[in-house]
């Protein structure tokens, strides 16, 4: 098929590349001029496991090409597929802007197609418009109005949510647990279903519903995952309170299958592109139709509280009222999650600028998202090459990002390289233990805090 992806962010590229690997002929639409030129270049924009070579794998073969040309991109594809943002605006709403210019531009190339007029052989082949940005029930409809407002020829809708993990998003769509597909109308579910044949042949299945329950399945998944994040953040937080470890606690919870153990890490709170900016848009969606969200309105204080929680540690350790201005932090981890660039809501952010504010001097480490840090940071804090050399003189070292090579660290090397031994550690990489032999001073999430007896005597 003929497939034009609007938007190359982490879902239009993927998607875009892993539809051109099934032999389609897809073309990546963009308004940022310098993404289409860096990927007509052969370069990625994002980073994500596995895509630069898939990319130029594609295109040499002539299957993917990237353009800002609108008109041309839209007239000549069969399936459009809407892969825009649509960020919170300032009520927590979605921002439906990206997603309805794109469908008026749409509308204007539909109007312009050569022999699509509607009616017979034209009809069968009308241009299928497809919504796999997230949005809030009830969209698809103004997206056909905004593209009508444009032409009176023929075309269907789709919606079809799109649920690829960033880090692990190529093997998320190619091997999908399931897809999902809203329609109004037959013809438009079977020509998506062929669409996603090829990604199902081990038998995981395609849902073809409506278009609101199709856009209402993507809110409900997200804003379940949430639910576990803050459900295991809360419980994290009566264990500190009650002398419990929440490791042993996850444990004894978590092998009841009905319970299960994804998404049941406790750690700094969700973030992200998607988690924060899903939620509220559940929870507006709740006060449009008087019919609050409470859970959910519970779910995003939590995650609120538990990034202020852990704030809160820090400045205890070094002394509320003094502030951090002489310390040095060094910080490990900057992206929302190992695998990818993303740093959108990340915690790290939310976590340095309090520590700037305070008066400390930052240095951080992450091993792909210092070129992303650096879009929203700037140079307000340094940026260390590796995990050894952000620590040295180091005042505290403050873990945000559970990236693998933080997992097993030299400690001995660590520790000489610190100015004073002390980790805050957000994402419960360590043993307490085992902490508490290699002489550091620990915080971490849920369970005891480490301070050493040598620590302790030497204040
Ligand atoms: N990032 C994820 O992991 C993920 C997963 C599932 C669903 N989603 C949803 O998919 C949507 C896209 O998310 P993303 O993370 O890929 O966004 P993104 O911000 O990475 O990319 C969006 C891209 O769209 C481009 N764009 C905006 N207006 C355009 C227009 N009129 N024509 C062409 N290009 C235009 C932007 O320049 C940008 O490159 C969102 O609704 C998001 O909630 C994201």
């Amino acid at each position: 098929m003929r497939i034009t992806m609007v938007g190359t962010g982490y879902v239009g590229l993927v998607t875009g590349t892993c539809l051109a690997n099934t032999g389609n002929d897809v073309t990546c639409l963009d308004v940022n001029q310098a993404k289409i030129d860096k990927l007509n270049n052969g370069i990625s924009p994002i980073y994500e496991p596995g895509l630069d070579e898939m990319i130029r794998r594609n295109a040499a073969a002539g299957r993917l090409t990237f353009t800002c040309d609108a008109a041309s991109a839209y007239q000549s594809a069969e399936v459009i597929f809407i892969c825009v943002g649509t960020p919170s605006d300032e009520r927590g709403h979605a921002d439906l802007k990206y997603v309805l210019a794109a469908a008026a531009d749409i509308g204007k190339a539909i109007e312009a197609t050569p022999g699509a007029t509607g009616g017979g052989q034209a009809e069968r082949r009308a241009k299928i418009v497809v919504v796999k940005s997230t949005v809030p029930v009830g969209t698809n409809p103004k997206v056909q109005s905004a593209i009508a407002e444009h032409t009176a020829k023929t075309f269907y809708m789709a919606s079809n949510p799109e649920f690829l993990k960033e880090g692990a998003a190529i093997n998320d769509f190619n091997k999908p647990d399931r897809v999902v597909i809203g329609v109004n109308d037959k013809g438009t579910g079977d020509r998506m279903r062929d669409l996603y044949e090829p990604f199902v042949r081990q038998g995981n299945p395609i849902f073809i519903m409506d278009i609101s329950s199709a856009e209402m399945v993507k809110y409900a998944s997200n804003a379940m995952l949430a639910t576990k994040i803050s459900f295991i953040n809360e419980i994290a937080n009566l264990c500190e309170s009650y002398g419990a470890d929440i490791d042993e606690v996850r444990r004894g919870m978590c092998s009841d299958r009905r319970i299960g153990n994804q998404f049941l890490y406790p750690g700094l709170g969700y973030g992200g592109s998607c988690f924060p900016k899903d939620v509220l848009a559940c929870i507006s969606m709740g006060e449009l139709c008087d019919t609050p969200a409470t859970l959910l309105e519970a779910v995003h204080l939590v995650n609120q509280r538990q990034r202020d929680a852990f704030m809160a540690k820090i400045d205890k350790h070094f002394d509320d009222n003094a502030g951090l201005s002489g310390k040095k932090i060094a910080v490990w981890g900057i992206a929302f999650k190992p695998g990818t660039d993303d740093v959108r809501e990340a915690p790290s952010i939310t976590l340095i600028q309090h520590l700037l504010d305070r008066g400390a001097q930052i240095i951080a480490y992450d091993p792909v998202a210092e070129e992303t840090c650096r879009q929203v940071l700037a140079d307000t804090i340094s940026y260390a090459k590796d995990t050894q050399s952000a620590l040295a003189g180091a005042d505290a070292l403050v873990i945000c990002t559970d990236w693998d090579e933080f997992k097993f660290p030299d400690f001995d090397q660590a520790k000489a390289a610190m100015k004073s031994p002390v980790i805050f550690d957000g994402r419960n990489l360590y043993r307490p233990e085992m902490m508490r032999e290699h002489g550091f001073v620990y915080h971490s999430v849920g369970r005891h805090p480490v301070v050493p007896e040598t620590v302790q005597q030497s204040g």
